[in-house]
């Protein structure tokens, strides 16, 4: 299903635009220029990565600073810092994982039409 989900000028640089599409709750970001979709669930614990810091086309979990790509959704980095400032050592990250592995999170399709974007769910 298809369906607006923001305007260009809402979707800045640096930061993601938090909405929810047909019950689904979902990140708009930058790379390069274009606008990606992305589930706002990190697959480690569940919780929302709307709220991460995005540099080069990655969105950093707020939480543990695992990084996805925006555009494929790909798991880059797992498990780096607690809450984006201490970094976790790696004699530790087991302890953090809690047995959830590296995850890949869900993308989906953008259309941009005008200076609407819409999101198939
Ligand atoms: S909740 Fe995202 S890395 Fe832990």
């Amino acid at each position: 299903m298809k369906e607006k989900a923001a305007t260009i000028s809402q979707i800045g640089d640096g930061k993601g635009f938090c909405t929810v599409i047909s019950g689904q709750k979902i990140v708009l970001a930058r790379k390069n220029g274009q606008i990606y979709a992305i589930e706002n669930k990190c697959p480690h614990f569940g919780l929302p990565l709307g709220k991460g810091k995005i540099e080069d086309g990655q969105i950093a979990c707020p939480f543990h600073g695992s990084r996805f790509d925006v555009e494929t959704g790909e798991n880059t980095d797992w498990l780096t810092s607690l809450g984006g400032v201490l970094p976790i050592p790696n004699w530790s990250r087991g302890l953090v994982a809690m047995g959830k592995k590296p995850t890949s999170v869900k993308t989906f399709q953008v259309d941009v039409d005008g200076d609407d974007v819409y999101v198939t769910i």
